[in-house]
Protein backbone atom coordinates (compact mmCIF):
# COMPACT_ATOMS: atom_id res chain seq x y z
CA UNK A 1 0.00 0.00 0.00
CA UNK A 2 2.86 2.31 0.67
CA UNK A 3 3.37 3.36 -2.63
CA UNK A 4 -0.19 4.41 -3.07
CA UNK A 5 -0.56 8.21 -1.78
CA UNK A 6 -3.85 6.65 0.90
CA UNK A 7 -3.69 6.48 4.72
CA UNK A 8 -5.83 4.36 6.60
CA UNK A 9 -7.79 6.23 9.51
CA UNK A 10 -9.18 5.14 13.25
CA UNK A 11 -11.78 3.43 12.12
CA UNK A 12 -9.35 1.29 10.11
CA UNK A 13 -10.80 2.52 6.71
CA UNK A 14 -9.19 3.51 3.63
CA UNK A 15 -8.84 7.84 3.43
CA UNK A 16 -8.36 9.83 0.46
CA UNK A 17 -7.76 13.22 0.56
CA UNK A 18 -8.72 13.03 4.71
CA UNK A 19 -12.00 11.50 3.70
CA UNK A 20 -13.43 7.90 4.87
CA UNK A 21 -13.51 6.35 1.61
CA UNK A 22 -16.50 3.83 2.90
CA UNK A 23 -18.38 6.55 4.12
CA UNK A 24 -18.33 8.21 0.78
CA UNK A 25 -19.29 4.99 -0.70
CA UNK A 26 -22.74 5.25 1.73
CA UNK A 27 -23.25 8.87 0.86
CA UNK A 28 -23.04 8.68 -3.33
CA UNK A 29 -23.71 4.79 -3.86
CA UNK A 30 -20.79 2.69 -6.00
CA UNK A 31 -19.36 2.62 -8.35
CA UNK A 32 -18.05 5.62 -7.75
CA UNK A 33 -15.02 7.66 -8.87
CA UNK A 34 -13.13 9.77 -6.08
CA UNK A 35 -10.38 12.42 -6.94
CA UNK A 36 -7.98 13.81 -4.57
CA UNK A 37 -7.97 17.38 -5.21
CA UNK A 38 -4.57 18.09 -3.31
CA UNK A 39 -2.85 15.61 -5.06
CA UNK A 40 -3.98 16.65 -8.46
CA UNK A 41 -2.57 20.38 -8.12
CA UNK A 42 0.29 18.49 -6.68
CA UNK A 43 1.04 17.10 -9.80
CA UNK A 44 0.46 20.26 -11.64
CA UNK A 45 2.41 22.31 -9.21
CA UNK A 46 5.35 19.51 -9.74
CA UNK A 47 5.58 20.31 -13.12
CA UNK A 48 5.14 23.75 -13.52
CA UNK A 49 7.36 24.38 -10.80
CA UNK A 50 10.79 22.49 -12.57
CA UNK A 51 10.37 24.69 -15.63
CA UNK A 52 10.21 27.97 -13.84
CA UNK A 53 13.48 26.84 -11.04
CA UNK A 54 15.35 26.09 -14.19
CA UNK A 55 14.25 29.50 -15.54
CA UNK A 56 12.87 28.01 -18.93
CA UNK A 57 9.68 29.27 -20.46
CA UNK A 58 7.71 26.51 -20.62
CA UNK A 59 3.64 25.10 -21.24
CA UNK A 60 2.75 22.71 -19.38
CA UNK A 61 -1.04 21.79 -21.05
CA UNK A 62 -3.19 19.19 -19.23
CA UNK A 63 -4.32 16.51 -22.09
CA UNK A 64 -7.82 16.65 -20.80
CA UNK A 65 -8.77 13.21 -22.63
CA UNK A 66 -6.86 11.62 -19.36
CA UNK A 67 -10.43 13.07 -17.79
CA UNK A 68 -12.13 16.09 -18.61
CA UNK A 69 -15.19 17.54 -16.57
CA UNK A 70 -16.11 20.92 -15.64
CA UNK A 71 -15.05 20.67 -12.28
CA UNK A 72 -11.43 19.06 -13.64
CA UNK A 73 -10.80 22.11 -16.07
CA UNK A 74 -11.42 24.44 -13.26
CA UNK A 75 -8.78 22.94 -10.88
CA UNK A 76 -6.60 22.39 -14.30
CA UNK A 77 -7.44 26.70 -14.82
CA UNK A 78 -6.49 27.60 -11.24
CA UNK A 79 -3.10 25.76 -11.15
CA UNK A 80 -2.37 27.76 -14.52
CA UNK A 81 -1.91 25.25 -16.74
CA UNK A 82 -2.62 25.18 -20.54
CA UNK A 83 -4.82 22.52 -21.93
CA UNK A 84 -4.89 20.32 -24.47
CA UNK A 85 -8.33 19.06 -26.39
CA UNK A 86 -8.70 16.84 -29.30
CA UNK A 87 -12.52 17.09 -30.16
CA UNK A 88 -15.23 19.49 -29.81
CA UNK A 89 -16.94 17.86 -27.35
CA UNK A 90 -13.52 18.58 -24.69
CA UNK A 91 -13.44 21.78 -26.36
CA UNK A 92 -16.73 22.58 -25.39
CA UNK A 93 -16.13 21.74 -22.08
CA UNK A 94 -13.01 23.62 -21.68
CA UNK A 95 -15.16 26.75 -22.91
CA UNK A 96 -18.20 25.85 -20.32
CA UNK A 97 -15.10 26.28 -17.51
CA UNK A 98 -14.25 29.58 -18.74
CA UNK A 99 -11.03 28.04 -19.95
CA UNK A 100 -8.88 30.89 -21.01
CA UNK A 101 -9.13 30.56 -24.49
CA UNK A 102 -5.26 31.38 -25.42
CA UNK A 103 -3.93 28.50 -23.24
CA UNK A 104 -6.25 26.03 -25.64
CA UNK A 105 -4.43 23.78 -27.92
CA UNK A 106 -6.62 21.45 -30.24
CA UNK A 107 -4.82 18.19 -31.55
CA UNK A 108 -6.52 15.28 -33.84
CA UNK A 109 -6.22 13.07 -36.64
CA UNK A 110 -9.39 13.99 -38.28
CA UNK A 111 -10.61 17.62 -37.46
CA UNK A 112 -13.95 18.37 -38.64
CA UNK A 113 -14.44 21.82 -40.40
CA UNK A 114 -16.77 22.34 -37.62
CA UNK A 115 -13.95 21.74 -35.08
CA UNK A 116 -11.61 24.08 -36.92
CA UNK A 117 -14.21 26.47 -37.28
CA UNK A 118 -15.25 26.37 -33.75
CA UNK A 119 -11.73 26.54 -32.62
CA UNK A 120 -11.16 29.62 -35.02
CA UNK A 121 -14.09 31.03 -33.90
CA UNK A 122 -13.04 31.19 -30.06
CA UNK A 123 -9.70 32.53 -31.30
CA UNK A 124 -7.59 29.05 -29.63
CA UNK A 125 -4.10 29.32 -28.90
CA UNK A 126 -3.17 27.05 -31.23
CA UNK A 127 -3.91 24.25 -34.03
CA UNK A 128 -1.76 21.56 -33.82
CA UNK A 129 -1.68 20.47 -37.55
CA UNK A 130 -1.73 16.86 -38.17
CA UNK A 131 -2.27 16.35 -42.24
CA UNK A 132 -2.54 17.79 -45.41
CA UNK A 133 -6.31 18.29 -45.67
CA UNK A 134 -6.53 19.75 -42.59
CA UNK A 135 -4.21 22.50 -43.77
CA UNK A 136 -6.53 23.19 -46.35
CA UNK A 137 -9.75 23.20 -44.20
CA UNK A 138 -8.17 25.90 -41.85
CA UNK A 139 -6.99 27.48 -44.50
CA UNK A 140 -10.72 28.26 -46.59
CA UNK A 141 -11.53 29.02 -42.90
CA UNK A 142 -9.13 31.76 -42.13
CA UNK A 143 -9.64 33.32 -45.80
CA UNK A 144 -13.26 32.71 -44.91
CA UNK A 145 -13.37 34.51 -41.57
CA UNK A 146 -10.03 36.79 -42.17
CA UNK A 147 -8.49 35.90 -38.82
CA UNK A 148 -5.47 33.87 -38.68
CA UNK A 149 -4.22 31.47 -36.05
CA UNK A 150 -1.32 29.73 -34.72
CA UNK A 151 -0.03 26.14 -35.07
CA UNK A 152 2.63 23.67 -34.87
CA UNK A 153 2.65 20.99 -36.79
CA UNK A 154 2.69 17.64 -35.55
CA UNK A 155 5.41 15.16 -36.96
CA UNK A 156 6.28 11.55 -36.42
CA UNK A 157 9.88 11.12 -35.35
CA UNK A 158 9.89 7.73 -35.99
CA UNK A 159 10.80 6.25 -32.11
CA UNK A 160 8.88 3.07 -30.34
CA UNK A 161 8.72 3.63 -26.95
CA UNK A 162 8.47 0.52 -24.45
CA UNK A 163 4.86 0.89 -23.86
CA UNK A 164 1.63 -1.39 -24.92
CA UNK A 165 1.13 -1.07 -28.99
CA UNK A 166 -2.08 0.54 -28.68
CA UNK A 167 -0.97 3.51 -26.92
CA UNK A 168 2.35 4.29 -29.04
CA UNK A 169 2.18 6.67 -31.54
CA UNK A 170 5.15 8.26 -32.42
CA UNK A 171 6.48 5.40 -34.74
CA UNK A 172 6.87 5.84 -38.78
CA UNK A 173 3.52 3.99 -39.19
CA UNK A 174 1.21 5.71 -37.68
CA UNK A 175 -2.26 7.18 -38.52
CA UNK A 176 -1.10 10.62 -36.49
CA UNK A 177 0.89 13.55 -37.80
CA UNK A 178 3.46 14.20 -40.88
CA UNK A 179 6.35 11.86 -41.36
CA UNK A 180 9.83 13.61 -41.02
CA UNK A 181 11.34 10.83 -43.56
CA UNK A 182 9.69 11.19 -46.88
CA UNK A 183 9.88 15.03 -47.41
CA UNK A 184 6.12 15.16 -46.13
CA UNK A 185 7.14 17.52 -43.10
CA UNK A 186 9.27 19.83 -45.14
CA UNK A 187 6.35 20.34 -47.99
CA UNK A 188 3.72 21.00 -45.48
CA UNK A 189 6.34 23.41 -43.28
CA UNK A 190 6.21 25.83 -46.78
CA UNK A 191 2.81 25.77 -46.99
CA UNK A 192 1.79 26.88 -43.18
CA UNK A 193 5.28 29.22 -42.83
CA UNK A 194 4.54 30.66 -46.09
CA UNK A 195 0.58 31.07 -45.07
CA UNK A 196 -0.19 34.83 -44.13
CA UNK A 197 -2.97 33.85 -41.60
CA UNK A 198 -0.75 31.30 -40.05
CA UNK A 199 1.73 32.00 -37.40
CA UNK A 200 3.69 28.61 -37.24
CA UNK A 201 5.48 28.21 -34.39
CA UNK A 202 7.38 24.97 -34.11
CA UNK A 203 6.63 21.25 -34.08
CA UNK A 204 4.81 19.03 -31.85
CA UNK A 205 5.09 14.79 -31.26
CA UNK A 206 4.18 12.77 -28.47
CA UNK A 207 5.98 9.50 -28.84
CA UNK A 208 3.45 7.46 -26.66
CA UNK A 209 2.12 6.75 -23.21
CA UNK A 210 2.87 5.02 -19.54
CA UNK A 211 6.65 5.85 -20.42
CA UNK A 212 9.30 5.33 -17.74
CA UNK A 213 12.74 5.95 -20.41
CA UNK A 214 13.25 9.82 -20.60
CA UNK A 215 16.06 8.59 -23.32
CA UNK A 216 12.97 8.42 -25.59
CA UNK A 217 11.93 12.12 -24.96
CA UNK A 218 15.95 13.31 -25.18
CA UNK A 219 15.82 11.28 -28.12
CA UNK A 220 12.42 12.84 -29.54
CA UNK A 221 14.03 16.33 -28.81
CA UNK A 222 16.86 15.82 -30.91
CA UNK A 223 15.27 14.76 -33.54
CA UNK A 224 12.82 17.18 -33.94
CA UNK A 225 15.07 19.78 -33.10
CA UNK A 226 17.51 18.63 -36.04
CA UNK A 227 14.37 19.18 -38.52
CA UNK A 228 14.06 23.12 -37.02
CA UNK A 229 18.11 23.54 -37.31
CA UNK A 230 17.27 22.82 -40.82
CA UNK A 231 14.31 25.20 -41.69
CA UNK A 232 16.34 27.71 -39.81
CA UNK A 233 19.79 26.82 -42.16
CA UNK A 234 17.24 26.75 -45.34
CA UNK A 235 14.81 29.51 -45.09
CA UNK A 236 15.62 31.45 -41.83
CA UNK A 237 12.78 29.97 -39.48
CA UNK A 238 13.62 30.77 -35.95
CA UNK A 239 11.47 28.11 -34.19
CA UNK A 240 9.32 29.66 -30.99
CA UNK A 241 7.99 26.17 -29.79
CA UNK A 242 8.55 22.55 -29.29
CA UNK A 243 6.39 20.32 -27.90
CA UNK A 244 7.32 17.45 -26.28
CA UNK A 245 3.60 15.87 -25.28
CA UNK A 246 2.67 14.06 -22.95
CA UNK A 247 3.02 10.30 -21.39
CA UNK A 248 5.05 10.05 -18.18
CA UNK A 249 4.38 6.83 -16.78
CA UNK A 250 2.57 6.83 -13.48
CA UNK A 251 2.91 4.04 -10.86
CA UNK A 252 -0.36 1.66 -11.04
CA UNK A 253 1.37 -1.45 -9.48
CA UNK A 254 4.48 -2.18 -7.18
CA UNK A 255 6.78 -3.03 -10.14
CA UNK A 256 6.26 0.08 -11.99
CA UNK A 257 8.85 2.70 -10.76
CA UNK A 258 8.71 6.19 -12.83
CA UNK A 259 10.73 8.78 -12.32
CA UNK A 260 9.78 12.33 -10.64
CA UNK A 261 8.26 14.67 -13.28
CA UNK A 262 11.19 17.16 -11.90
CA UNK A 263 13.82 14.25 -13.15
CA UNK A 264 11.66 13.90 -16.67
CA UNK A 265 11.81 18.06 -16.92
CA UNK A 266 14.76 18.07 -16.01
CA UNK A 267 16.12 15.77 -18.54
CA UNK A 268 14.19 17.27 -21.44
CA UNK A 269 15.02 20.55 -20.60
CA UNK A 270 18.80 19.70 -20.54
CA UNK A 271 18.46 17.60 -24.15
CA UNK A 272 16.61 20.81 -25.28
CA UNK A 273 19.88 22.95 -24.08
CA UNK A 274 22.28 21.72 -25.29
CA UNK A 275 20.73 20.96 -29.09
CA UNK A 276 20.15 25.04 -28.92
CA UNK A 277 23.68 25.66 -28.20
CA UNK A 278 25.09 23.11 -30.46
CA UNK A 279 22.76 24.77 -33.30
CA UNK A 280 23.14 28.21 -32.35
CA UNK A 281 19.61 28.98 -31.97
CA UNK A 282 17.62 30.38 -29.46
CA UNK A 283 15.92 28.35 -27.08
CA UNK A 284 12.23 27.60 -27.88
CA UNK A 285 8.98 27.36 -25.38
CA UNK A 286 9.23 23.88 -24.31
CA UNK A 287 5.82 22.44 -24.21
CA UNK A 288 4.44 19.56 -22.56
CA UNK A 289 1.12 17.82 -22.52
CA UNK A 290 0.78 15.39 -19.61
CA UNK A 291 -2.62 13.33 -18.83
CA UNK A 292 -2.33 10.56 -17.03
CA UNK A 293 0.34 11.96 -14.64
CA UNK A 294 -1.69 14.92 -13.45
CA UNK A 295 -4.94 12.74 -12.50
CA UNK A 296 -4.13 8.96 -12.82
CA UNK A 297 -2.64 8.46 -9.22
CA UNK A 298 -4.85 10.62 -8.14
CA UNK A 299 -8.20 8.74 -8.50
CA UNK A 300 -10.22 5.77 -6.76
CA UNK A 301 -12.32 3.96 -7.91
CA UNK A 302 -14.74 2.26 -5.17
CA UNK A 303 -17.07 -0.76 -5.97
CA UNK A 304 -19.54 -2.86 -3.61
CA UNK A 305 -18.67 -6.34 -3.59
CA UNK A 306 -21.97 -8.63 -4.86
CA UNK A 307 -21.46 -12.69 -5.62
CA UNK A 308 -18.41 -14.70 -5.41
CA UNK A 309 -17.73 -18.09 -6.78
CA UNK A 310 -15.26 -20.45 -5.59
CA UNK A 311 -13.96 -23.02 -7.94
CA UNK A 312 -11.68 -25.42 -5.23
CA UNK A 313 -8.38 -25.67 -6.65
CA UNK A 314 -8.62 -22.95 -8.41
CA UNK A 315 -9.28 -19.60 -7.82
CA UNK A 316 -12.16 -17.56 -5.88
CA UNK A 317 -14.51 -14.70 -8.23
CA UNK A 318 -15.69 -11.76 -6.24
CA UNK A 319 -18.16 -10.02 -8.62
CA UNK A 320 -18.32 -5.88 -8.28
CA UNK A 321 -21.53 -3.32 -9.02
CA UNK A 322 -19.36 -1.51 -12.30
CA UNK A 323 -16.22 -3.33 -14.48
CA UNK A 324 -15.27 -2.65 -18.10
CA UNK A 325 -18.00 -0.05 -18.49
CA UNK A 326 -16.21 2.19 -15.75
CA UNK A 327 -12.40 0.74 -16.68
CA UNK A 328 -12.04 -0.82 -19.74
CA UNK A 329 -7.93 -0.41 -19.30
CA UNK A 330 -7.57 -3.97 -18.03
CA UNK A 331 -9.75 -5.36 -21.56
CA UNK A 332 -8.13 -3.34 -23.65
CA UNK A 333 -4.73 -3.24 -22.52
CA UNK A 334 -4.17 -5.83 -20.01
CA UNK A 335 -3.49 -3.16 -17.51
CA UNK A 336 -2.60 -4.31 -14.34
CA UNK A 337 -4.67 -2.31 -10.89
CA UNK A 338 -4.11 -2.94 -6.85
CA UNK A 339 -6.73 -2.60 -4.90
CA UNK A 340 -7.71 -2.70 -0.89
CA UNK A 341 -10.80 -3.49 0.88
CA UNK A 342 -11.93 -0.29 2.23
CA UNK A 343 -13.56 -1.23 5.21
CA UNK A 344 -11.19 -3.22 6.14
CA UNK A 345 -7.75 -1.97 5.10
CA UNK A 346 -6.21 -2.40 8.58
CA UNK A 347 -6.19 -5.92 8.73
CA UNK A 348 -4.34 -8.50 6.93
CA UNK A 349 -4.73 -10.39 3.31
CA UNK A 350 -5.44 -14.12 4.38
CA UNK A 351 -7.03 -14.90 0.69
CA UNK A 352 -6.61 -14.36 -2.70
CA UNK A 353 -9.31 -13.50 -5.34
CA UNK A 354 -9.62 -12.63 -8.63
CA UNK A 355 -12.26 -9.49 -9.14
CA UNK A 356 -14.57 -9.57 -12.17
CA UNK A 357 -17.11 -6.87 -13.26
CA UNK A 358 -20.63 -7.45 -14.11
CA UNK A 359 -20.46 -7.39 -17.59
CA UNK A 360 -21.90 -10.10 -19.70
CA UNK A 361 -18.56 -10.68 -21.06
CA UNK A 362 -15.79 -13.03 -19.94
CA UNK A 363 -13.03 -10.84 -20.45
CA UNK A 364 -14.67 -8.26 -17.94
CA UNK A 365 -12.19 -8.71 -14.84
CA UNK A 366 -10.56 -6.31 -13.21
CA UNK A 367 -7.52 -7.99 -11.15
CA UNK A 368 -6.74 -11.34 -11.54
CA UNK A 369 -5.05 -12.90 -7.69
CA UNK A 370 -5.50 -9.87 -5.46
CA UNK A 371 -4.37 -10.55 -1.98
CA UNK A 372 -7.38 -9.72 0.75
CA UNK A 373 -8.56 -9.88 4.27
CA UNK A 374 -11.49 -12.41 3.95
CA UNK A 375 -14.09 -11.13 1.72
CA UNK A 376 -17.75 -10.63 2.25
CA UNK A 377 -20.46 -9.68 0.34
CA UNK A 378 -21.07 -5.63 0.77
CA UNK A 379 -17.21 -4.81 1.56
CA UNK A 380 -16.16 -2.02 -0.59
CA UNK A 381 -13.70 -2.14 -2.86
CA UNK A 382 -11.00 0.64 -3.84
CA UNK A 383 -9.21 0.16 -6.93
CA UNK A 384 -5.91 3.07 -6.82
CA UNK A 385 -4.68 4.89 -9.38
CA UNK A 386 -8.17 4.98 -11.66
CA UNK A 387 -8.03 8.86 -12.37
CA UNK A 388 -6.95 8.88 -15.84
CA UNK A 389 -8.61 7.31 -18.98
CA UNK A 390 -11.79 5.76 -16.84
CA UNK A 391 -14.49 7.94 -16.65
CA UNK A 392 -12.94 9.54 -19.93
CA UNK A 393 -13.49 6.04 -21.40
CA UNK A 394 -16.57 5.08 -19.35
CA UNK A 395 -19.01 3.43 -21.95
CA UNK A 396 -22.73 1.93 -21.79
CA UNK A 397 -22.12 -1.50 -22.52
CA UNK A 398 -25.18 -3.80 -21.17
CA UNK A 399 -27.00 -0.30 -20.90
CA UNK A 400 -24.64 0.34 -17.23
CA UNK A 401 -25.17 3.68 -16.18
CA UNK A 402 -22.21 5.56 -15.61
CA UNK A 403 -20.75 6.52 -12.12
CA UNK A 404 -20.83 9.22 -10.70
CA UNK A 405 -17.55 11.29 -9.25
CA UNK A 406 -16.40 13.28 -6.75
CA UNK A 407 -14.12 15.57 -5.42
CA UNK A 408 -12.13 15.54 -2.15
CA UNK A 409 -10.05 18.31 -0.83
CA UNK A 410 -9.60 19.59 2.41
CA UNK A 411 -11.57 17.36 4.41
CA UNK A 412 -14.86 18.26 2.14
CA UNK A 413 -16.37 16.12 -0.13
CA UNK A 414 -18.36 17.69 -3.27
CA UNK A 415 -20.31 15.77 -6.27
CA UNK A 416 -19.01 16.97 -9.87
CA UNK A 417 -20.06 14.56 -11.91
CA UNK A 418 -23.59 13.07 -11.11
CA UNK A 419 -24.29 9.27 -11.35
CA UNK A 420 -26.26 8.74 -14.67
CA UNK A 421 -30.02 7.18 -14.01
CA UNK A 422 -31.42 5.07 -16.70
CA UNK A 423 -33.33 8.08 -18.09
CA UNK A 424 -30.52 9.32 -18.85
CA UNK A 425 -29.41 5.82 -20.88
CA UNK A 426 -32.33 5.91 -22.72
CA UNK A 427 -33.00 9.25 -23.48
CA UNK A 428 -31.93 9.32 -27.75
CA UNK A 429 -34.16 6.36 -27.85
CA UNK A 430 -37.22 6.42 -30.10
CA UNK A 431 -40.02 4.03 -30.53
CA UNK A 432 -41.12 2.38 -33.38
CA UNK A 433 -44.40 2.10 -33.08
N1 LIG B 1 -0.68 14.47 -26.09
C1 LIG B 1 -1.12 13.72 -27.11
C2 LIG B 1 -1.00 14.23 -28.47
C3 LIG B 1 -1.69 12.47 -26.86
O1 LIG B 1 -2.11 11.74 -27.87
C4 LIG B 1 -1.81 12.01 -25.53
C5 LIG B 1 -2.43 10.73 -25.24
C6 LIG B 1 -1.36 12.83 -24.49
C7 LIG B 1 -0.79 14.06 -24.82
C8 LIG B 1 -1.45 12.45 -23.05
O2 LIG B 1 -0.76 11.30 -22.75
P1 LIG B 1 -0.57 10.87 -21.21
O3 LIG B 1 0.30 11.89 -20.55
O4 LIG B 1 -1.91 10.80 -20.61
O5 LIG B 1 0.06 9.52 -21.29
N2 LIG B 1 -6.36 5.47 -23.32
C9 LIG B 1 -4.96 5.10 -23.10
C10 LIG B 1 -4.03 6.23 -23.31
C11 LIG B 1 -4.14 6.82 -24.69
C12 LIG B 1 -3.45 8.11 -24.74
C13 LIG B 1 -3.66 8.79 -26.04
N3 LIG B 1 -2.96 10.01 -26.14
C14 LIG B 1 -4.82 4.51 -21.71
O6 LIG B 1 -5.82 4.35 -21.03
O7 LIG B 1 -3.72 4.15 -21.31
Amino acid sequence: LDHHPYTINEAGHLAIGGMDAVELANKYGTPLYVFDVSLIRENCRAFVNTFQELGVRAQVAYASKAFSSVAMLQVIRQENLSLDVVSQGELYTALLADFPVKKIHLHGNNKSYEELEMAIDNDIGCIVVDNFQEIDLISHILQEKDKTISVLMRVTPGIEPNTHQYIVTGNEDSKFGFSLENGQADKAFLQLYEHEKINFKGLHNHIGSQIFETEVFQLSADILFHKLAEWHAEYNFVPEVLNLGGGFGIRYTEDDQPLSYAEHVNKIVTAVQDQSESFNLPMPEIWIEPGRSIVGNAGITLYSVGSMKEIPGVRKYISVDGGMTDNIRPALYQAKYEAVLANKAALPASESVSVAGKCCESGDMLIWDLSVPEIDSDDILAVFSTGAYGYSMANHYNRFAKPAAVFVEDGNDKLVVKRETYHDVVKNDISYE
